[in-house]
């Protein structure tokens, strides 16, 4: 039986070269993506460097749970075991806007539709887990050490006035706080769950760019920002490299081990999160 790897946010940036490196080592892959017609365009691209392997285009709207709880119970019956979760996408939603289940965007689609993803998943994970190993990726961010760490009681910004670059920093300190309680959770599992920045990478997360501020990016590109490939190597090193099999609990910085902000490690702020989550999406578990 072949492996088979899980991924979010496949179909651009750090994430299609992701899944084109794991299609490339041999797993079967599905890409979650809200654009069917793309997610066949990537298919084709990755399925010609990688042809042996089976790809399947999976529609999910992050930012409807409804969509992400269907996806996810479809999956766990259709793979009994399931050996790699990437979880990826994300979004840095310049206006404030809830999803249609009462929710702030930027966090819904960054943490929470991932927390409901896993969660389904993760018999499939545990299955793979007891046998050959399994492990959890999370794209997270150096945008987490600006994160405030009380975002946890006003994820809806009723008390805050809303600002992209914090509501992406706070979307961020939630993916490393989930990624290391899973890995506390999921001790003696067989699964390993982890976490990383990939750097400032030329991508398309930030979208509904002015002229001038694509004129601005553009340059910024060519001087500062590193590629997507440049970008994807530290999933590809969680997801992949033998030395990371039995790692759990860890960020990397890049290609470098190293310590997450303080607040990040904080138990009673995993489990606040954690008991939010659920609060959040009781109806979709
Ligand atoms: N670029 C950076 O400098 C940087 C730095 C630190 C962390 N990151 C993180 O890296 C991850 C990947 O981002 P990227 O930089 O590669 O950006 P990107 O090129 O914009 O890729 C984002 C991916 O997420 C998908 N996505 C966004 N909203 C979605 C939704 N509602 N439903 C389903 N899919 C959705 C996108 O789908 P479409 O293809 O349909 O748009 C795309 O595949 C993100 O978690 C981001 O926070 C990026």
């Amino acid at each position: 039986m072949g492996k088979t790897a899980i991924i979010t946010g496949g179909t651009s940036g750090i994430g299609l070269v992701g899944a084109t490196q794991v299609a490339k080592a041999g797993f079967d892959l599905v890409l979650l993506c809200r654009n069917v017609e793309k997610g066949e365009h990537c298919k084709a691209q990755i399925q010609a460097q990688a042809p042996d392997v089976a790809i399947d285009v999976v529609e999910c709207e992050l930012d409807r749970l409804a969509s992400v709880a269907q996806v996810g119970r479809d999956l766990a019956q259709r793979y009994a075991s399931i050996e790699l979760l990437i979880n990826n996408a994300g979004t840095a939603e310049m206006a404030y806007s809830k999803t249609e289940d009462g929710v702030e965007r930027t966090f819904a689609v960054n943490h929470l539709a991932h927390f409901v993803l896993t969660h389904h998943l993760l018999p499939a994970l545990k299955k793979a887990g007891a046998t050959s190993g399994a492990r959890i990726v999370h794209t997270a961010s150096e945008a987490h050490y600006m994160a405030d760490p009380s975002f946890v009681d006003d994820v809806n910004w009723e008390r805050r006035k809303y600002f992209v670059f914090k509501a992406y920093c706070d979307s961020k300190l939630a993916n490393v706080l989930f990624s290391n309680d899973l890995a506390a959770r999921l001790e003696g599992t067989g699964i390993v769950s982890n976490c990383f920045h990939p750097g400032r990478v030329a991508t398309n997360i930030w979208p509904d760019q002015k002229w001038y501020e694509k004129l601005l990016f553009g340059l910024l590109k060519k001087i500062y920002l590193i590629s997507p490939e440049k970008g994807a190597r530290p999933m590809v090193h969680l997801a992949l490299d033998p030395e990371m099999a039995n790692r759990s609990g860890i960020f990397f910085f890049e290609m470098k081990e190293k310590d997450v902000k303080s607040f990040a490690r904080d138990d009673q702020l995993q489990a606040k999160l954690w008991q939010l989550s659920e609060q959040l999406t009781q109806s979709f578990l």
